[in-house]
């Protein structure tokens, strides 16, 4: 199906305007073969009567069909393996820390004393996933400690409401298991029925889902982050949007918190609110201090 400049352009621009996905000219075959199967869904004859209504009706079924149609969800358990290195074996010590630090002095418990930890673009939910399996396990292995599961709060967000449902739902196929999981933790955190993989309960419950367009206005949380996942998202937007969601990263985050990029990701010459520091075998990002 043929698309017209003039169409690509109007397509384009609604894209980087719900989304912050930026698309240059060269992709046009991209936004032709992913939106094709949209054109006869959204009830149109061609692209450009499909653009001809993204201009008219900015309906949230459209708005999400054509999210869902442009998106990469790409995604596996402990992707990359080294970031979740550095979070399991000095990030949670920390938390633990700043956990019993926050009990002593709010007494009451509650919100004020719990680690936060958000994952934004979680797609299907193998990140946040790897998450909480991480701080089950470190919470398991400090018996004695009165740190438990139930310390964390870890925060799941998407745009894309499809892969929320999947996420929400803990079930994967053989092939999504196979990828990141060791053997050991297969065999601990899922039941196999049929062609499905089931996460246990316990670990599904320990991630709260939120819908969310991370360049809206963000007003999620009263509270701030102590870590914040936001891995192979930013990849996809333009500079300006990158500068944007680098200041709301920036304002979600504790001073004492830790950011997570994609590989492929980093702040040069985007940002100067974070500064890198080495963990391991990873980069991870703090808040840079002013004055
Ligand atoms: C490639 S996946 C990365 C998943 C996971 N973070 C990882 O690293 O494996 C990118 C996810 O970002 C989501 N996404 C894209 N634009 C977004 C936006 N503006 N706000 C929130 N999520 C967005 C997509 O729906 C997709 O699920």
């Amino acid at each position: 199906m043929d698309l017209s400049s003039q169409d690509f352009d109007i397509i384009r621009d609604y894209i980087q305007r719900v989304s912050g996905i930026s698309f240059s000219r060269e992709k046009v075959y991209l936004i032709q073969q992913r939106l094709e199967p949209l054109v006869s869904a959204a009830g149109c004859r061609d692209f450009s009567e499909l653009s001809r209504k993204l201009v008219h009706d900015d309906s949230v079924q459209l708005r999400n069909d054509v999210i869902l149609s442009i998106t990469t969800n790409e995604t596996s358990f402990f992707r990359d393996v080294h970031p979740f290195e550095a979070f399991r074996t000095t990030i949670l010590p920390e938390l633990a820390d700043r956990i019993r630090r926050r009990k002593a002095a709010f007494p009451g418990g509650g919100s004020p004393t719990k680690a936060h930890i958000l994952s934004t673009g979680a797609s299907t939910g193998q990140e946040p996933y790897s998450i909480a399996i991480l701080v089950h396990e470190f919470t398991a292995g400090q018996s004695g400690s009165n740190i438990t599961p139930q310390d964390f709060n870890i925060l799941a967000t998407d745009i894309s409401k499809k892969v929320l449902q999947k996420a929400m739902a803990g079930e994967y196929t053989k092939s999504e298991v196979d990828r990141g999981l060791s053997e050991k933790r297969r065999a601990a955190f899922f039941t196999e029925s049929g062609k499905t993989w089931r996460l246990r309960d316990d670990i599904r419950n320990m991630v709260r889902w939120h819908q969310l367009n991370i360049i809206e206005p963000y007003a999620i949380f009263g509270i701030k982050c102590d870590v914040i996942f936001c891995r192979n998202m930013m990849i996809y937007f333009d500079d300006a949007t990158k500068r944007r969601v680098f200041d709301t990263l920036s304002r979600l985050l504790t001073d004492e918190g830790h950011l997570f990029l994609g590989a492929m990701e980093n702040t040069y010459m985007l940002t100067d609110k974070f500064e890198s520091v080495r963990m391991g075998d990873t980069l991870v990002y703090r808040k840079r201090k002013t004055g």
